[in-house]
């Protein structure tokens, strides 16, 4: 008999998690679902239909008119060997990825109703296990009961300049400032926000992955995951 479980990952911003759990995913065979894409979906509709102003505020009552208008998915590309982000149909992998989206998406992940409403897809999504997850309330809250909980952090510097290198791999340039006031940005209000803030679950075993290369990462996991004993099945 196999034994399929769940992994929880969350943590800070950018420090790895979904570089870790699309490995983790590939390794054992696992779904993967990357719920801070989904959030990051929602703000692009809002910013698409003029639901955020110049201010940043969200129009609140409009986007939950507009809510039941809103389908998020995942696809996995044979080519490229990982799942994308479809908002209502539309492949938006690449543009859920820029500082825009980055700079209103915590604002928009504190509604309530599209916590609720994002939530209750991921549970769905999640619920015959064998799946990783990354996000910031996945072993608190989404999967409370997940097998193996991951709570990641780095030192923010080393943060902000991997992101810097990931914006520019994508044609996008910003100053390593510009990048690390928008994590600081988001973390403080990620930690800080009334529902399901960040935060470690008691359970969660801490990864600091500062001086760690992803092959390192996955090593360490992948050696927690056998000498816990979580799965019978053959971790290669
Ligand atoms: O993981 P990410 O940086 O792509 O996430 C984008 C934002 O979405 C993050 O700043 C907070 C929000 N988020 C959340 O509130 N809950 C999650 N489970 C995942 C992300």
């Amino acid at each position: 008999m196999v034994t399929k479980i769940t992994i929880a990952i969350d943590g800070f911003s950018s420090c790895g998690k979904s570089t870790l759990a699309k490995a983790l995913a590939q390794k054992l065979h696992y779904n993967y679902i990357d719920t801070g894409a989904m959030y990051r979906c929602v703000t692009l509709y809002c910013l698409r239909n003029g639901l955020i102003d110049e201010k940043q505020n969200v129009d609140e009552e409009k986007l939950k008119e507009n809510l039941s208008k809103i389908t998020v998915d995942f696809q996995f590309n044979s080519h490229t060997k990982i799942s994308e982000t479809h908002l209502n149909g539309e492949n938006v992998e690449h543009e859920i990825r820029s500082m825009e989206v980055s700079d209103n998406v915590s604002k928009v992940s504190a509604i309530h109703d599209v916590r609720e409403k994002m939530v209750t897809l991921q549970r769905m999504m999640g619920k015959h296990k064998a799946v990783v997850l990354d996000g910031r309330d996945i072993g608190t809250h989404v999967f409370p009961y997940a097998e193996l909980k991951i709570f990641m952090t780095a030192d923010e510097d080393v943060r902000a300049r991997r992101r810097m290198d990931e914006y520019t791999a994508h044609g996008q340039f910003f100053t390593l400032d510009e990048v690390k006031h928008n994590l600081q940005k988001r973390d403080y209000a990620d930690t800080h926000r009334k529902e399901n803030p960040l935060t470690k679950a008691k359970d969660a075993i801490v990864l600091d992955n500062t001086d760690l290369t992803p092959e390192q990462q996955l090593d360490y996991v992948l050696k927690l995951i056998t000498d816990m004993q979580l799965t019978k099945d053959p971790v290669e």
